[in-house]
């Protein structure tokens, strides 16, 4: 597979955030990184790890109701979640809009012809953003409250939960209703489990995509994952084996250097609460899986 940046800033971007240390999992979505991700999203750890079908699916009915006609989706992904929750609501015939904020263009092309397929009397578009970096550009489109939503923790993904919370908020019209989920942490905390579904070849590869297409390759590089029992976060870091010069920018990179090249922070119900509220959002209602290992918080703007 011939590995490619989406944006040619990208490279930089991502070159700068490996020698700092940590490499914001958003590249691990766009260019070809679409590619590994989409066939992680195919395998069944990651379904089985970010899908809670029959929860999501009543509280977005519930939420959605009669009163779906604009909906708002922030990092559908390749869709597959979305469509699926789409099939088994209610609501499915009632929404007049659909629109997608990501910040993967490629993702969004993967998932158009799904998202098509499981809403086909609905206008569907997209709205590229950086939500770690500022709100999504939809109010161009909004004029009325919507509803919105984020499925398969995206606020557990970002470097800062905090600043994506608040451009979350500060894309919707005010009085506009979300559903945010989220991975929560099980109660019977046992490591072992938590980080199981990460250890497929999918996974790996999926996670070092934006190293390798810095031109490191599989077999330079270690990799390893680890749970942060302080601050509830899935870490994987990927290690040199040996010396790396990038030899059109002239430096070397010592065998040893260890970066951080995922992250899946875990949130419990205050600790989600507490975060939306300073974000901003209103009427914050947190409902729980019956294990904790997924979070759903009803929000409105
Ligand atoms: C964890 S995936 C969830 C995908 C899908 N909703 C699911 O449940 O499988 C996160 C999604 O958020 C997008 N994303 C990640 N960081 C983002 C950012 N900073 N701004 C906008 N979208 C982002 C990714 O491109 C991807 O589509």
């Amino acid at each position: 597979m011939k590995r490619y940046f989406e944006l040619t800033t990208h490279e930089n971007q991502v070159w700068n955030a490996f020698l700092n240390g940590a490499v914001p999992l958003k590249y691990a979505y766009s260019g070809s990184a679409s590619i590994t991700h989409a066939r992680l999203a195919a395998s069944a750890g990651y379904q089985a790890a970010n899908w809670r079908a029959e929860t999501e699916t009543r509280i977005v009915s519930e939420l959605l109701g009669s009163k779906a006609n604009k909906l708002v989706e922030f990092g559908p992904g390749t869709g597959d979640h979305s469509a699926f929750l789409l099939n088994h609501s209610t609501i499915k015939n009632g929404i007049e809009a659909y629109i997608g904020v990501d910040f993967s263009r490629m993702l969004f092309a993967h998932a158009l012809p799904k998202l098509r397929k499981s809403m086909p009397r609905t206008t569907v578009s997209f709205v590229h953003a950086d939500l770690e970096s500022e709100p999504a550009q939809t109010m161009l489109l909004l004029n009325h409250p919507v509803v919105f939503v984020s499925f398969g923790s995206l606020l557990g993904n970002v470097e800062s939960p905090e600043s994506t919370a608040v451009n979350i908020r500060d894309s919707v019209p005010r009085g506009s209703t979300g559903l945010l989920a989220v991975s929560g942490c099980p109660l019977e905390l046992d490591t072992k489990q938590i980080l199981k579904p990460y250890e497929s070849e999918e996974f790996r590869l999926a996670a070092l995509e934006p190293v390798l297409t810095l031109g490191l390759k599989a077999s330079d590089v270690s990799f390893d994952l680890k749970w942060n029992a302080e601050d509830l976060s899935v870490n994987a870091f990927v290690e040199l084996n040996q010396n790396f010069t990038n030899i059109d920018k002239d430096f070397t990179v010592p065998a040893g250097f260890r970066a951080q090249c995922f992250t899946s922070r875990r949130f419990t119900p205050a600790r989600l609460e507490n975060l939306l509220n300073e974000a901003g959002f209103s009427e914050v209602k947190i409902t729980a899986s019956i294990d904790q290992s997924s979070l759903f918080a009803e929000v409105k703007t």
